[in-house]
């Protein structure tokens, strides 16, 4: 343990789990590492449920992203949970969100540090951080993801860490740990390009805040990575085309500009899908890195890539974590409030590439409520690249659900990211490229878009019959952007029932 903790002074507080997690009270709120199922910590939490079934224990959760290693499950299925933010991925805690049974606030990833620095959010009683070492200073040096942890650092009366000993100490060096500080006393983000080092190597805390130090020997939960599809493969294959094309048009080179990808299937098959195209010299400014972007460096095609957590397939945790000296060169570590940052994105010309559930056929895009209604995973950091990012795309398979739901629809029934931030749009069935075009004619009468309206059209019987809308309705195209409404006592698009984005609405 002492080449591990190296701040002497720190070694007598090694306790077990269930010890540490004494240091948690009822009513608390914990911050807790982990970022999209990388560098949470695995033990604590688990311990605390187990406290449950002599104590009533209820705390709300702040994490990077969503954890691994069942720890959102088990804390839904034990009632521990009153408050969760800011995004999640577990079913039985989805379900338990939706059921009301837990309150889930869902924000952008950039934000949570932002709103915790500024006191919009409730400082952290406690923080519980996994950490490949203590350094001689009785700093903190995390492990495969940054997320929030030094914000919760920052805040927390006291910490708990868990050194993970499944994690190779080599890991240190890879991250770059810069404190953005308040509002009214910040300087410019000094990123200038991807692989660009700001920061410190370790999180700065008084160690004597450290009140219990837990051994832990689990590598990180596998992503669920799915290979391409026919469908993810035709996607990458439009993309492709489109970046060609800017290419031709003088607009990017042909190392592109920084890329960020999405969490999720259709955006790690994308991401594959460079490796089969001329692009080179590739660099990413992402939140996170899935297989994909492994597969890139090792092909040579993307030269550096920042992130905030490294999240992948069992398969890829072990090359990279075999491989930290070559991959040192090329990966960068940060925490989510600069890995997320509006001011360094905008700098930086970011492409953003996430995934919608749903578009509709103006740009307008849900990632997070299924029927407008159902919380599915949270918007993540998706808004931050869309927003301040050179392009925004979306990219979806035009169905779901074994052809039951079309991802194309006339009116999206909830907005996470809006038709003034969404520049392109790609289905499997081609890309819509919505920019500076008018939502009524261009977009309309483009070639490439009406593939897109096609299908929104083809589809919008299923959508209607899924939603059990009822009434009939009829397309009024002389609005500024035309949609399929209901239809009016006297059927036509007139008077108060032309709106600037006409769409479907009750009956009245
Ligand atoms: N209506 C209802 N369900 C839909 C849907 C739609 N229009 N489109 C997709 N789904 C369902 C799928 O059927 C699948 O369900 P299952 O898990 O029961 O099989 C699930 O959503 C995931 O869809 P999938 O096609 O496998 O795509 P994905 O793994 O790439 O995930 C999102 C898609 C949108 C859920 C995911 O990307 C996400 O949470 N995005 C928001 C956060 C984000 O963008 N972060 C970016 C930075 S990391």
């Amino acid at each position: 343990m002492s080449e591990r903790i190296r701040y002497a002074p720190l070694a007598k507080r090694v306790v077990s789990a269930e010890e540490a997690s004494l240091h948690i009270q009822d009513g608390m709120r914990v911050g807790m590492s982990g970022f999209t199922r990388a560098g949470d910590a695995k033990r604590v939490l688990h311990a605390l449920a187990n406290r449950l079934s002599t104590e009533p224990i209820r705390i709300t959760l702040l994490t990077g992203a969503s954890l691994g290693y069942d720890t959102d499950k088990v804390l839904a299925e034990s009632g521990i949970l009153t408050r969760r933010l800011p995004f999640q991925v577990d079913t039985t805690l989805r379900r338990k969100i939706n059921a009301g049974e837990v309150m889930f606030v869902d924000q952008h990833l950039g934000e949570t540090a932002e709103q915790l620095r500024s006191g919009s959010l409730p400082p952290v009683d406690i923080a519980v951080l996994e950490a490949v070492a203590i350094t001689e200073q009785g700093h903190i040096v995390p492990t495969t993801s940054v997320g929030n942890s030094m914000i919760f650092a920052q805040q927390a009366k006291k910490i708990i860490v868990e050194i993970n000993h499944a994690v190779p100490a080599e890991l240190e060096g890879l991250h770059d740990l810069y404190q953005v500080g308040s509002e009214s006393d910040r300087g410019p983000i000094a990123i200038r390009h991807p692989g660009d080092r700001i920061g410190a190597i370790a999180i700065p805390v008084d160690p004597s805040k450290i009140v219990a130090i837990v051994s832990t020997n689990h590598p990180d939960s596998p992503a669920k990575i799915e290979a391409p599809d026919v469908d993810t493969r035709l996607i990458s294959q439009h993309l492709t085309k489109f970046f060609l094309d800017e290419v031709k048009q003088g607009r990017l080179t042909n190392s592109l500009m920084p890329l960020q990808a999405g969490i999720g299937a259709v955006a790690n098959a994308v991401l594959s899908g460079f490796l089969d195209s001329p692009f080179e010299g590739l660099t990413m400014y992402s939140e996170v890195l899935q297989d994909s972007a492994f597969e890139l460096i090792d092909a040579g095609k993307l030269l550096v890539a920042s992130t905030s957590s490294i999240t992948v397939s069992g398969l890829w945790y072990r090359k990279v974590m075999d491989n930290l000296e070559r991959y040192r060169k090329h990966v960068v570590l940060r925490p989510q409030d600069v890995s997320n940052a509006a001011e360094v994105i905008r700098r930086l010309g970011v492409i953003g590439i996430n995934t919608a559930l749903e578009a509709n056929i103006y740009g307008n895009v849900n990632s997070t409520h299924v029927n407008g209604t159902h919380m599915m995973n949270g918007i993540g950091g998706s808004g931050d690249f869309a927003r301040n990012g050179r392009l925004a795309i979306f990219v979806t398979k035009s169905i779901a659900k074994d052809g039951d739901i079309s991802s194309m629809v006339p009116m999206v029934p909830h907005v996470d990211t809006n038709e003034h931030d969404v520049d392109v749009l790609v289905t499997e069935q081609g890309i819509a490229d919505l920019r500076a075009s008018h939502p009524a004619s261009e977009r309309h009468s483009s070639s490439k878009t009406a593939r897109t309206q096609a299908t929104a059209t083809r589809f919008t019987a299923i959508w209607n019959k899924r939603r059990r809308v009822e009434g009939k309705r009829h397309t009024c195209w002389s609005a500024h952007s035309p949609g399929i409404r209901p239809q009016g006592r006297r059927g036509r698009c007139d008077g108060e029932r032309r709106s600037h984005q006409p769409g479907v609405r009750s009956f009245r």
